[in-house]
């Protein structure tokens, strides 16, 4: 199992925005394969910052997405109004599962 969460630098004024900005994403995410949970993380402490959080059955099928006409078009609104979206710049973190329930 695989866990990649992307970090979104938005200021605290922004974050509502970008959380509308996912609204539809969970059911999009469903029809991933291999993709085992996706999660939009507002953070209860507004000096942390909204974290997308993903799951998958392996490292293959997350590249598998990154690649896909799926990832682009997600991703595409957000190339087109570069100015209008409120994420300044992003970190990403993916780890190996090496225990869990
Ligand atoms: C390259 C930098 C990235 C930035 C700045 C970024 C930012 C965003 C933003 C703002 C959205 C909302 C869609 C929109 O506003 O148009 C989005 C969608 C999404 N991002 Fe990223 N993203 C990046 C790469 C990634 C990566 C590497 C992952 C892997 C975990 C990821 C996971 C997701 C997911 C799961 C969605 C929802 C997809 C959907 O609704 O179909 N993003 N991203």
């Amino acid at each position: 199992m695989y866990v990649v969460m992307n970090q979104l630098h938005v200021p605290v004024e922004g974050r509502e925005n970008v959380a509308n900005r996912f609204a539809n994403s969970g059911e999009k995410m469903k029809g991933i394969n291999g993709c085992l949970d996706f999660m939009f993380l507002h953070p209860e402490d507004e000096s942390h910052y909204p974290v997308v959080l993903t799951k998958w059955e392996s490292k293959e099928d997350y590249l598998a997405w990154i690649h896909s006409d799926e990832f682009v078009n997600s991703h595409k609104q957000r190339r087109d109004n570069l100015d209008k979206s409120p994420t300044q710049s992003n970190e990403i973190f993916a780890y190996e599962v090496k225990h869990s329930i």
